[in-house]
């Protein structure tokens, strides 16, 4: 195959409970959501390897139409920025990646990657492993190298260790496969729920954080009182094996409860933030079923579980009104995918 565009897209995600005591071997349930990051390679006009970045970040209106572009310098081991005034750097994991893809392929072309997401950066919604696995998917096919889906859900894995520091490999997996998964120790399964009538409405409080900085801050804890803090850790592993069952036998009023209670067990955990416990409540007071933050925690995005859609529009609207970004995903989409 002499592919001269290919492109190819990668969804974004929820933790629908789990976060933080995955890191430690504990189980999570994750859902894909309706945001993607879409990447298109295509040949180099000037004989170079260059990567160009665009977001129009669905939540994230301000960025929309900025336009980013790189080349990449071998002996310095980066994407050099064509402008030195970028507000942000470029993310090293783009490096790595490309590095690897053409390391492994016997191609000599010369690829410009563009990415274009949908997913804002920073509120835990898994927008560095979409960007990953998509890129991933998208450059190997352009250099005619057939990546398994193990190789690539791998690679963005390592990917994600640049970034994050210490990931569980919850977020690249469940971009690359999709679906909604029960997630512990890096092996995934599937979860057949049945076809329920529930919609979860994600809310962004605003409040910037760092996945690494609230990862980090966790391992601190643990040191200074391993009891309390592995026992909250246990408790949130215990609730999600609950949260399984409870899922496959549709039990979504059940499903709602254990979410605001992996809330309470994320509080104490310290990854809380007031604007986040006001941002739950306020989606119970709306009809939902259950709310919890999701992601890293300190700030970035809470969501909440509905079984009418009617309400969990409304519950939007309300959050718009208020000033805060707010739509709705359904659950289990698709993984990785080739677009036209
Ligand atoms: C990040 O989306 C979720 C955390 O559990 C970290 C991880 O699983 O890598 C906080």
């Amino acid at each position: 195959m002499d592919a001269k565009k290919t492109i190819f897209s990668a969804p974004g995600k929820i933790i629908l409970f789990g976060e933080h005591s995955v890191v430690y071997g504990h189980p999570a349930i994750v859902t894909a959501i309706n945001l993607r990051t879409k990447c298109i390679v295509t040949e180099s006009l000037q004989n170079e390897i260059q990567l160009s970045i665009s977001s129009d970040y669905s939540l994230n209106g301000p960025s929309a139409g900025l336009k980013r572009e790189y080349t990449m310098n071998k002996e310095q081991n980066e994407f050099i920025a064509q402008y030195s005034n970028y507000e942000q750097p470029v993310n090293p994991a783009y490096y790595f990646i490309t590095e690897r893809v053409l390391h492994l392929s016997a191609s000599k072309k010369y690829p410009h990657i563009h990415i274009d997401s949908e997913i804002p950066p920073g509120i835990g919604l898994g927008s560095s492993a979409a960007n990953s696995v998509a890129s991933l998917a998208s450059l190997s096919a352009f250099m005619e190298l057939e990546l398994s889906m193990e190789k690539l859900n791998e690679l963005a894995f390592e990917a994600e260790r640049i970034i994050h520091g210490r990931p569980s490999g919850v977020d690249n997996t469940i971009s690359t496969y999709g679906g909604i998964q029960f997630y512990k120790e890096k092996k995934f399964s599937q979860l057949n729920i049945p076809n329920l009538s529930s919609y979860v409405v994600i809310v962004n409080s605003g409040i910037p954080r760092n996945t690494k900085t609230y990862v980090e801050k966790v391992a601190k804890l643990l040191e200074e009182d391993t009891t309390k803090y592995q026992k909250i850790l246990e408790e949130i592993g215990k609730l999600t094996t609950i949260a399984k069952s409870n899922l496959m036998e549709g039990n979504i009023q059940k499903i709602g409860d254990l979410m605001t209670q992996n809330q309470l067990l994320l509080e104490k955990l310290g990854v809380g933030h007031p604007i986040l416990t006001e941002l739950t409540n306020s989606l119970v007071q709306l009809g939902s079923l259950g709310s919890k933050l999701t992601g890293a925690g300190g700030g970035g995005c809470v969501i909440g579980l509905f079984d009418d859609y009617q309400k969990a529009n409304r519950a939007v609207e309300e959050m718009k009104n208020k000033g805060f970004q707010a739509f709705i995903s359904s659950l289990a989409e698709r993984g990785v995918q080739v677009e036209q």
